[in-house]
């Protein structure tokens, strides 16, 4: 059994590599997985943030040649971040991402596809290599494991021994580039590679949601921390009002009555919105008794909403909105509304979508004495990582 090399934890340089090289077949996706997009950034980006949130002070990413054109425009944001291609196995991944990792003496080994990694588990991982020379997040499995062949079960294991292994996994960098540069044949992890070369990997512990996304279903769990929400508003119609709708000034004798410019789109999106992050309403938040509003446009409360959207740790998915007027036809206003509605939300113009419906002459809207509308929208947990 070989010792692992001495670390001196107080001028100790952390890096990482972060496998990216993959095809992700799997998943069905017929891109890499790690453009999948959660929330408002890809997995990718999503990881890496996780990564940057502890002392990691570089990364090299290993990635496929196919993949360099997409992945190299979300890189402009960070710092200390190269690219190197990979091969074909993940053991050759790993071995041409150590090679191209320099200055480092611990270094941090996570697939890209993790993108719900705490900080937390990569920091225990880092202080465990710097004490025993190696991290390996695990964590207990939570299924009885049998071993079988030819379809009958041949050996019971004992599970309270039994670890699901995932990443990180932190090692001296010396130690672990030596095992990789005398391994040969193909692992499914590096702890293995490392046990190989005669040292003892260390586990820590991981924590659950820390998931690889391998198969179409891991997309969905990816996408689980979702919300709905719903919201509606109805104003009447007057002579000597200008007509707004999503933000948008449209030609009509009459315009919506109002506090502010009784924008009804916008408040029943502001009020999907809120509903979504579980926040009180616009009635609570913007009360017709406040002077201040006195007049304030719509738009403005929207982004306002959307800052305290964010502030609570949610991204926008989608929003999708219906107006019920008799009058005046609104289908020419559509796209202009939609791409208004999407610059103050802060999100691209497809997440967003407007319809328009007249009310058959029924009623008050039907008889062209007032406008309603109706919005839903899904919002995104953020997962806790930080914006860079
Ligand atoms: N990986 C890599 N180089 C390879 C193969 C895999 O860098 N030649 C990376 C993947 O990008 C992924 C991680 O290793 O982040 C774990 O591998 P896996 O889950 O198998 O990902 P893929 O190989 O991309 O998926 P699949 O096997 O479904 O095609
Ligand atoms: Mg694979």
């Amino acid at each position: 059994m070989r010792s692992a090399t001495t670390d001196n934890r107080n001028t100790s340089r952390v890096g990482a590599i972060v496998l990216c090289a993959g095809k992700g077949e799997r998943t069905g996706l017929e891109y890499n997985k790690v453009l999948y997009v959660v929330g408002q950034k890809t997995v990718l980006e999503t990881t890496l943030d996780s990564l940057f949130a502890t002392e990691i002070e570089r990364v090299v990413l290993v990635i496929s040649h196919d993949d360099e054109a997409a992945i190299k425009p979300l890189l402009k944001p960070y710092r200390g971040v190269t690219a190197v291609y990979g091969g074909t196995t993940r053991t050759d991944s790993v071995r041409l991402g150590l090679r191209a990792l320099s200055g480092c003496d611990i270094v941090v080994i996570h697939d890209g596809a993790r993108p719900f990694v705490s900080p937390d588990t990569v920091a225990a991982s880092i202080e465990s290599a710097r004490e025993f020379g190696s991290g390996i997040a695990a964590v207990p499995t939570v299924d009885t494991i049998k071993q079988a062949e030819d379809g009958m079960i041949t050996r019971s294991l004992d599970r309270s021994i039994l670890y699901n292994i995932q990443t990180p996994q932190t090692f001296r960098y010396a130690d672990i580039l030596d095992a990789y540069e005398k391994a040969s044949g193909v692992f499914t992890d590096d702890s293995e590679v490392y046990a190989q070369a005669g040292y003892v990997p260390h586990i820590v512990r991981g924590t659950y949601d820390n998931i690889k996304i391998t198969t179409p279903a891991d997309l969905l769990k990816a996408a689980s921390g979702v919300r709905i929400g719903i919201g509606y508003d109805l104003h009447r119609l007057v002579s000597g009002r200008p007509l707004v709708l999503g933000g948008v000034v449209i030609p009509h004798g009459k315009g919506l009555l109002g506090h502010s410019d009784a924008d009804v789109l916008v408040h029943a999106v502001m009020d999907a919105m809120l509903s979504a992050a579980d926040l009180p309403d616009i009635g609570v938040l913007f009360p017709d008794t406040d002077g201040s509003l006195e007049g304030i446009s719509s738009m403005e409360l929207l982004r306002r909403v959307t800052e305290l959207i964010k502030f609570h740790g949610y991204s926008v998915g989608n929003v999708s909105a219906v107006v019920t007027a008799q009058e005046p036809k609104l289908a020419p206003y559509i796209g202009a509304i939609c791409a208004s509605l999407a610059s103050a939300i802060g999100v691209k113009q497809y997440k967003i979508n407007v319809s328009a419906t007249t009310a058959e002459r029924l009623g008050k809207i039907g008889k062209g004495k007032a406008i309603a509308a109706s919005a839903s929208c899904l919002l995104t947990e953020n997962h806790g990582q930080t914006d860079r």
